[in-house]
């Protein structure tokens, strides 16, 4: 039977160290030009999905700054529904960007009828400790979400990755380096034992500007 998933773009910037924040959580890697570029790619997709840990650590808005648009879903991925109720993602213009919560059947029944008060869609997947987001893929694509730009952090990216469904990837070097073990890479997670299992793409575009690279991938 055929796999329903939507398109999934994974987009992130990072230190020429493979970092995408330091290791106190700074994020501040883009210039202007990258978040504009990143906010053109946000207004041709139905959906943007970030995990708890972005939410916890930045609280962004996941809206568009710089054009003219018709809004789209934001997503979350949240094992136990814990992000604070007031997060920028649930109060920052719901009627534009629709907020849906993917969380798992052990998310408290107390929980979901708060955020269900508030409009937001919750939508239960899996058992276990995490989302699965692989069950998840049907459920986005039937309320028509058929494209996802996937905004991290390393956590989420990685088991995006292990589950094969990146799709397409637009990575932002910028020329820093920040070091750190406990710095977030792009892609956390246990990760692959050996070269052989690595998720393999072909590069489709290199644009070289203010001595930033940005690098387009595709499966
Ligand atoms: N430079 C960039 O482009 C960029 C973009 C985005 C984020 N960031 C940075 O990335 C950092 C956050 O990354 P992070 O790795 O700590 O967190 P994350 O990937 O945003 O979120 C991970 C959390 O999501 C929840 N989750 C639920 N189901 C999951 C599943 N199946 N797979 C993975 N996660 C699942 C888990 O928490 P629960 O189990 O508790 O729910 C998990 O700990 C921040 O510092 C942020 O600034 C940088």
């Amino acid at each position: 039977m055929e796999f329903k998933k939507p398109y999934i773009i994974l987009s992130a910037a990072m230190t020429i160290d493979g970092k995408i924040a330091t290791k106190t959580g700074d994020p501040e890697l883009s210039d202007e030009q990258d978040w504009r570029e990143v906010h053109k790619l946000r207004s041709t997709v139905d959906a943007i999905m970030v995990g708890k840990g972005t939410i916890l650590k930045d609280n962004p808005k996941l809206h568009i700054k710089f054009y003219e648009h018709k809004g789209y879903f934001r997503i979350v991925v949240d094992s136990n529904l814990s992000i604070p109720i007031d997060s920028k993602v649930i109060d920052f213009q719901p009627e534009t960007y629709p907020t849906i919560i993917c969380t798992t059947e052990n998310a408290p029944t107390e929980k979901i009828k708060e955020f269900e008060a508030i409009k937001i869609k919750i939508i239960r997947s899996g058992k276990g400790e995490k989302v699965d987001i692989v069950k998840l893929m049907p459920f986005l694509y039937d309320l028509g979400i058929k494209t996802i730009l996937l905004e991290g952090g390393g956590t989420l990216n990685w088991s995006f990755i292990k589950n094969n469904l990146v799709d397409e990837m637009r990575i932002t070097i910028a020329p820093w380096i920040v070091g750190g073990k406990d710095a977030i890479s792009l892609v956390e997670g246990e990760g692959f034992e050996k070269m052989v299992q690595a998720t393999r793409l072909k590069l489709i575009d290199v644009v070289n500007r203010d001595n930033y690279v940005i690098l387009k991938y595709k499966k």
